[in-house]
């Protein structure tokens, strides 16, 4: 390495560990992203560092990112709708959009008045899904803003909250479980689930409630763009990116710890513990 890019590493390396405590920035939505649908239930505030989307009996809304990535540690900070949400879903998602795709989900399932929303996790790679969990958060995530992060990189996908793990989904390709290597864009929505999202689909939208209203910050993307004109394995997943060095490749002891203490406190449904549904528990659930 020459000395230039030697200091370009360390910033890199300095960049990643701010970004991974910080999480506010001053990147406006536009620079980064695209309003997809129901443009006239998109409000943006504070010279477009933050972006409210609402949802009536009308439409929800969503946006996108402008680029596609193939690794990063992607986030948004988010503020949920308040009061009575059930029916509504907030998602944050990566998506390849292709055939058999790749796709990793936030999805925020509402509630009644009172009750708790369901986080709830899903990954999808090479068309296989069906890798529902779900916690309830520790937290009001309607009452202030907070992190929700996915690391990516060649070895491990992690869902983070407030930069504590909440789901790890490791590189076992190794025991033939494919894994996500498409590009994905990132996106952002919200709609109505009702027929799915609360209780099964039982407690419906109260649309004397509407609108709803979710609310997104930190719109700087830390991702490597995905690139037709390069050979996008080799660059992407190159360590001049901090978050494939080798200490993001697992969890540290930490995160370990707190990894697990969310997993005893807060999961409310994991699909490899689920038996009816998977009498013999797909291949990843076996080495964890
Ligand atoms: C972002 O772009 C939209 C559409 O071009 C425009 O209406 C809006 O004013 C822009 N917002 C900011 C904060 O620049
Ligand atoms: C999974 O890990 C193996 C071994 O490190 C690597 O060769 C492969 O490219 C990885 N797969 C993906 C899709 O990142
Ligand atoms: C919907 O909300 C209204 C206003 O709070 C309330 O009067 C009504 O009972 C709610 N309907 C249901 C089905 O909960």
């Amino acid at each position: 390495m020459d000395n230039i890019s030697y200091i370009a590493f360390l910033s890199f390396l300095l960049l990643g560990e701010v970004l991974l405590v910080s999480g506010s920035s001053d990147t406006s939505f536009n620079q980064s992203y695209d309003i997809t649908w129901g443009y006239n239930h998109v409000l943006s505030l504070n010279d477009g560092r933050e972006i409210q989307l609402s949802m009536d009996a009308s439409s929800g809304a969503g946006f996108q990112s402008k680029l596609s990535y193939n690794s990063g540690f992607f986030r948004l900070r988010m503020k949920l709708p308040d009061k009575d949400s059930a029916g509504v879903v907030t998602a944050f998602y990566l998506t390849s959009h292709s055939d058999k795709h790749d796709e990793l989900d936030f999805e925020f399932l509402g509630n009644r008045e009172g009750k708790p929303y369901t986080l709830q996790t899903n990954v999808f790679s090479n068309g296989e899904g069906n890798r529902e969990q779900r916690l309830h958060l520790w937290f009001d995530p309607t009452a202030d803003f907070h992190a929700y992060q996915i690391l990516w990189n060649q070895q491990q996908i992690v869902f983070f909250v407030d930069n504590t793990p909440i789901r790890v989904f490791k590189n076992n390709t190794n025991i033939g479980v494919s894994y996500p290597s498409q590009p994905m864009q990132i996106e952002a929505s919200l709609w109505d689930g009702d027929n799915w999202a609360t209780d099964g689909g039982q407690t419906k939208t109260n649309w004397s409630h509407a609108p709803f209203n979710a609310h997104f910050q930190g719109f700087d993307i830390t991702g490597c763009p995905y690139n037709l004109n390069s050979n996008i394995q080799q660059n992407c997943y190159s360590p001049q990116y901090w978050w494939n060095l080798e200490k993001y490749w697992k969890l540290d002891s930490n995160q370990q710890s707190a990894y697990e203490d969310v997993r005893k406190k807060y999961i409310t449904y994991d699909y490899c513990a689920d038996s009816p549904r998977y009498p013999t528990p797909p291949p990843e659930c076996l080495v964890l």
